[in-house]
């Protein structure tokens, strides 16, 4: 804790409630593309959200700020919970970029496309609501203990900073509003 009251998680926690709510959206999505009834734009929009907020936003946050400072107080990139999570990042990576990679295609009708899409959609709502699951429970609770005091101060500047950033043009709090159109698309849930 900092002497704002902030920890070394708080902020990452915070957006883990957003990233669960698109997933719910996502969720919501794909029972509506069972049925047959698609809402491409919003299968956009989640892929957008994805990229930018989940990824280069949070995942770029605990990649570059709160591992390493994790590392430097002795736990292990390779083994151990670090290295699940960022082998967890790579696959959900990989499921976005198969998500984004059917949209198009199946946009225009090609069946084959809308299953890639729909089972990337799936696995990475499973993986990404697992992987939460783990950081909330486990690795955050690692490092509330592990990271305090001036260390936890600086690392809640830093996070500042990367949360002031764009992303591909868009600021924080218009991603934020983009996860709202989301999950309160009409007929959503
Ligand atoms: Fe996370």
């Amino acid at each position: 804790m900092n002497q704002g009251g902030e920890s070394a998680t708080s902020r990452l926690r915070e957006e883990h409630q957003l990233i669960l709510q698109v997933a719910d959206g996502m969720q919501a999505l794909l029972a509506d593309a069972a049925e047959e009834s698609w809402d491409f734009d919003a299968f956009g929009d989640c892929i957008t959200f994805i990229r930018l907020f989940a990824d280069a936003c949070h995942h770029g946050k605990e990649e570059d700020l709160l591992f390493p400072t994790l590392e430097k107080a002795g736990m292990s990139r390779q083994q151990g919970p670090i290295a699940v999570m960022l082998e967890e990042h790579r696959i959900g990576r990989q499921y976005v970029r198969f998500m984004s990679e059917a949209l198009e295609p199946a946009r225009a009708g090609d069946t084959e496309a809308r299953a890639r899409l729909a089972n990337s959609a799936r696995g990475y709502v499973e993986l990404i609501r697992a992987h939460i699951m783990k950081e909330d429970n486990v690795l955050f609770n690692m490092a509330d203990h592990v990271v305090r005091g001036s260390n936890c101060d600086s690392l809640c500047v830093a996070y500042g900073a990367v949360c002031g950033r764009r992303f591909e043009g868009h600021s924080k709090d218009e991603l934020a509003a983009l996860a709202e159109r989301i999950t309160r698309r009409p007929g959503g849930d």
